[in-house]
């Protein structure tokens, strides 16, 4: 039921951690690859022996081990889900409010793969309001809670809390990975980054893209089930594995790339900020200061936008990116003409929190019927999932 998938338990400390090792052993009997984390607090009610045994692979609690850094960023990317159970009531706060003083935090916080938890806790302490707050706040980050169950529970006493069995938990997961992928097979093509224009073999032209928009669409559309290649300008940005990462610099590099995959895509989404205009000619040697005055002669780069639209076959569809500072409606669905795309995102650099750098964005679709779609400041992984939704709505409107 879980053959292949890659599973990273938490498990917290509360009594329901004993259940951990049943749960391990079922995960490994379903075909899932098990690595676990457990905090200091766990090892109270299970041993890491059993875990490590059970799981075949060592079992981490903290963040250095034998003069060794554990790598909870490597562990986040490594999971396909990150499974938290039993989720105490502390290890619960500690979510809500990100404090990070163990490697169980350190992997939650860093992890990029969806997060399950299995709260685990007596029945007073799961109907507090503190307890209902966090469960809320950390559901609106995107954390998936897996239900308690009713019945006896450690003070001895009946009622609602418990962990929902080790069985149960893992039908959960295998339902969870059979959810209908709306992009499965389809191949999709994001630019993401700046671009950099060199001048001579140490100075470009380029700009403040971080490329963070981009990847979190891809990230979103892997989820989602596609194939995703991503045309990576200049950029510190790692991507989930899985993503085909084709690195470019300048504007032409990125161009002859999206001109090579585009014919075997279905969607193609240009986020990248690309250099509009790039030195006519690139000197071989350090231009030395000897001059009181530089000028630099530049050219238009091509336009990749407008070359996909101008040999986008009708089933394919095609997304541009619009960044603006006045008369944004009109240039946004100019654009939409121009670069025959299916669908313009607006990004207003009059509203707070868009744009380049910022975790957040503030977008506006537009699309070929006129409809007009905006969206309030949000984080660009919320934003992310808005864009493929709206990709989604456009390509059933088509067929
Ligand atoms: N774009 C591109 N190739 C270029 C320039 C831009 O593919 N050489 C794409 C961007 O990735 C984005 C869209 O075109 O999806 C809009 O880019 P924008 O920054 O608005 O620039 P221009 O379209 O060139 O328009 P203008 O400078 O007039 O605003």
């Amino acid at each position: 039921m879980l053959q292949g998938k890659k599973i990273l338990l938490g498990v917290s400390g509360s009594i329901a951690a004993y259940k951990a090792a049943v749960l391990t052993r079922l995960l490994i009997k379903a075909g899932a690859e098990v690595k676990i984390v457990m905090t200091p607090a766990a090892k109270d009610f299970v041993t890491p022996l059993s875990l490590s045994t059970l799981s075949k692979n060592p079992v981490l609690v903290d963040l250095a081990e034998n003069d060794s850094w554990a790598n909870h960023v490597m562990l986040g990317r490594w999971a396909d889900v990150m499974l938290v159970a039993p989720l105490s009531c502390n290890t619960l706060s500690k979510m809500a409010t990100g404090l990070c003083d163990n490697l169980l935090m350190a992997v939650y916080l860093s992890a990029t793969c969806p997060v399950v938890v299995a709260p685990a806790m007596d029945e007073d302490m799961w109907h507090h309001a503190s307890t209902k707050a966090n469960l809320k706040k950390i559901m609106s980050f995107g954390n998936i809670v897996i239900p308690v169950e009713n019945g006896e529970l450690a003070s001895g006493l009946f009622g609602e809390g418990r962990m929902a069995e080790p069985e149960n938990i893992v039908n959960w997961l295998g339902s969870f990975f059979l959810q209908k992928k709306e992009l499965a097979g389809k191949k999709i093509l994001v630019t993401a980054g700046p671009t950099f224009e060199p001048i001579d073999p140490v100075r470009f032209i380029g700009n403040h893209s971080s490329g963070k928009m981009g990847a979190a669409i891809a990230e979103e559309l892997q989820k989602r089930g596609a194939e995703v290649t991503v045309v990576l300008g200049p950029s510190g940005i790692i991507l989930n594995s899985g993503i085909k990462v084709i690195n470019v610099k300048s504007a032409g590099e990125m161009f002859a790339a999206c001109d090579a995959v585009f014919p075997e895509t279905d969607i193609a989404i240009m986020s990248a900020a690309v250099a509009d205009y790039t030195p006519v000619t690139t000197a071989t040697e350090k231009i030395k200061k000897t001059e009181k005055a530089l000028s630099v002669e530049l050219t238009k780069t091509k336009d990749i936008l407008k070359h996909l639209g101008a040999i986008k076959k009708p089933q394919q569809f095609l997304v541009g990116f619009a960044l603006e500072t006045n008369n944004e409606k009109e240039y946004a669905i100019g654009k939409l003409e121009s670069k025959n795309a299916d669908m313009i995102v607006l990004n207003s650099l009059n509203d707070a929190g868009a744009g380049f750098g910022h975790d957040t964005n503030k977008i506006t679709i537009f699309d070929k019927k006129g409809n007009v779609f905006p969206f309030e400041t949000k984080s660009k992984k919320e934003v992310a999932i808005d864009i493929v939704n709206t990709i989604i709505q456009q390509l059933h409107a088509k067929n």
